[in-house]
């Protein structure tokens, strides 16, 4: 028996009892003839003490242990004379009488602490020592609990967890395939699913009724703090619903999940916004609505106003920072260097401070008097020590800019606070976007999303028009999920694919067997899929998806531990009937 108890487990009511305890050596101290260790494992940590005086040969063994030994001990549960309140275990303290060296340990590389010496990239090649970190320890722990209670709901509602296959064909999610060489099939290959999208809807076909899984997907593209390479979905698919039946239940998964994880009850329903509103007055479809400081448009209230650079502006809108008047010239120059970053991308930035005595300072006083700054005031509903900050240029480049500057002010006030949470289904996207290089549309959400019946009449006259049966899930200005109403008509589906550039033949290589099972009874249907990464975490406060992961990759989609992705040998690529051109390196 390695362990009679946990490192986390004794307690006063133990005293006096003889315990086996097995852990990593997280501290050795040595004070006035006294050897203390601290033993930690998964549960918690235990002191251990021993005297010196009485226990020579015991008390050497232990002065050679070193950070993350590896040790079993036993001895008896003693009440501690300094208790500490801090621990768990703080009242206690095992006085040992035995101890085995288990296994020895190099000295780490970075401290095994919560609040550690490692940089991220020394943390990710030791993964297995960061993650006996406290904190990223509790994080996938509280994943662990999210996964548990997303099955308990979707169970108690009926679905069904099925797996669908990894190695498919290319499904169109909008990303780049990860694709895999057959070596069966010479000169194919598979794809790696973006979304289990076409089974879920197959499985809708089948009669399934509601589905779900939580499932690995894999794409392709540029990381960031909220992307991964490989990622988790809560997928889930649901027949015979409209809109709102999805939207119900999804929300009534997303409450019991905040109820049972975070005890944060919501007592209203998630409010819905349409597309266009996101835009209009958050420059984003997943607008952070913990503050309000909305869009105002301001292009039909200056016109003829004589300032050129609001003249020429396709958009000119701005925001209002409540009690920033005071913001010197250094913060203000500081917001407008924030302003031109490369990825922000706005020309300048246009301040009024409505100052306390009524009067106005602004950056445009040679164009705009007292009455027109007030009129600005008004539209702004600003109050004396407020600050209107203004952007002007392309719309959606501007738009997105003070969406930025928003978020930033937003940030600076402290009104994005981790333990406050704002859902929001942002409804009626728009069923397709066009995009420039190609020159033609692409589908917004995905190809089988339907939509909605009162635009259908714009389909072919006006299609950049038509909305879509589709919805997405935004907490705090994150896209935690997003779904769709689907086409379950193989004319409407097959007009979809035409509309998106596909000839008849690239449709039915593509999608045949889709087509095909419309034909067979296919029922209404939708569904969503949630980031489960994003999910959890939002609920453990963290700004990455990297902390929730037990294996992630790093942010040029390494896995720096295992050192992967790598060369293979030239025996594997022949097989495959490989041959690499020049491989390219930055
Ligand atoms: P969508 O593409 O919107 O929809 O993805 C659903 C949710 O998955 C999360 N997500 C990601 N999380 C981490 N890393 C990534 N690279 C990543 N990409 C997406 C987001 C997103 O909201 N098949 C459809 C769903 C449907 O229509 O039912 C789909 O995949 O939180």
């Amino acid at each position: 028996m390695y362990r009679s108890h946990t490192c986390g487990e004794l307690r006063m009511a133990h005293v006096n009892q003889n315990v086996t305890l097995s852990g990593w050596v997280q501290k050795v101290r040595n004070l006035g003839g006294m050897t203390f260790i601290d033993l930690r494992d998964r549960y918690g940590i235990t002191q251990l003490v021993l005297d010196v005086e009485s226990n020579k040969a015991l008390s050497d063994e232990a002065n050679k242990l070193g950070r993350e030994f590896v040790i079993q001990v036993t001895g008896n549960v003693a009440e501690r004379s300094s208790k500490n309140a801090k621990m768990p275990t703080g009242d206690v303290e095992i006085l040992i009488d035995s101890l085995k060296l288990l296994n020895a340990s190099e000295l780490p590389p970075f401290t095994i602490e919560d609040e550690t010496d490692g940089g991220d990239e020394l943390r990710m090649k030791y993964r297995y020592l960061d993650l006996r970190r406290n904190p990223v320890r509790s994080n996938l722990e509280l994943r662990h609990k999210l996964g548990f209670e997303v099955r308990n709901f979707l169970n108690n509602q009926n679905f069904i967890e099925t797996e669908t296959p990894v190695l498919i064909k290319s499904t169109p999610e909008g990303a780049r395939d990860f694709i895999v060489p057959s070596r069966m099939n010479s000169g194919e290959f598979y794809a790696l699913p973006q979304s289990p999208q076409v089974f879920k809807q197959l499985l809708m076909v089948a009669g399934f009724d509601r589905y779900f899984q939580i499932v690995k997907c894999f794409r392709d593209e540029d990381l960031r703090a909220d992307r991964q390479p490989e990622f988790t979905q809560i997928d889930c698919e649901m027949a015979f619903v409209d809109q709102q039946d999805v939207l119900s239940t999804f929300e009534g998964m997303t409450k019991h999940l905040f109820k049972v994880i975070k005890d944060v009850e919501f007592d209203f329903e998630f409010p819905q916004m349409p597309f266009s509103d996101a835009i209009k007055y958050y420059g984003s479809d997943k607008p952070d609505i913990r503050f309000d400081m909305k869009f105002v448009e301001m292009k039909e209230m200056l016109a003829d106003c004589g300032f050129k650079v609001f003249e020429d502006a396709e958009y000119v809108g701005g925001i209002c920072a409540q009690g920033c008047a005071n913001y010197t010239r250094k913060q203000l120059d500081k917001l407008t260097d924030f302003v031109r970053k490369p990825q922000i991308g706005a020309n300048g930035l246009v301040y009024v401070k409505c100052n306390e005595d009524g009067t106005f300072k602004s950056s445009v006083d040679k164009f705009f008097d007292a009455d027109a700054l007030q009129k600005w005031a008004d539209a702004f509903g600003a109050k004396p020590g407020d600050l209107i900050l203004v952007l002007a240029g392309d719309k959606s480049k501007t738009q997105n800019a003070l969406c930025e500057l928003r978020l930033e002010m937003g940030e600076r006030l402290g009104l994005r606070d981790k333990n406050m949470f704002s859902p929001l289904w942002v409804v009626d996207f728009p069923l397709l976007e066009w995009d420039e290089d190609s020159e033609r549309f692409h589908a917004m959400h995905h190809p089988f999303t339907s939509p909605k019946d009162e635009d259908l009449h714009l389909i072919d006259s006006d299609p950049g028009k038509v909305r879509a049966n589709a919805y997405d899930l935004v907490i705090n200005g994150v896209e935690i999920g997003g779904g769709s109403i689907r086409i379950h008509n193989d004319q409407l589906q097959n007009k979809m694919f035409k509309l998106l550039g596909f000839t008849q033949e690239e449709a039915e290589a593509q999608f045949g067997f889709l087509m095909n099972a419309f034909k067979y009874g296919a029922p209404p249907h939708g569904g969503v899929a949630f980031g489960f990464d994003r999910l959890a975490s939002l609920f453990a406060g963290l700004d990455t998806i990297r902390d929730v992961i037990a294996f992630p990759k790093n942010n040029s989609g390494r896995d720096v531990m295992i050192d992967s992705p790598s060369p293979v040998a030239t025996e594997q690529l022949n097989e495959l009937s490989i041959k690499l051109s020049e491989v390219k390196k930055d």
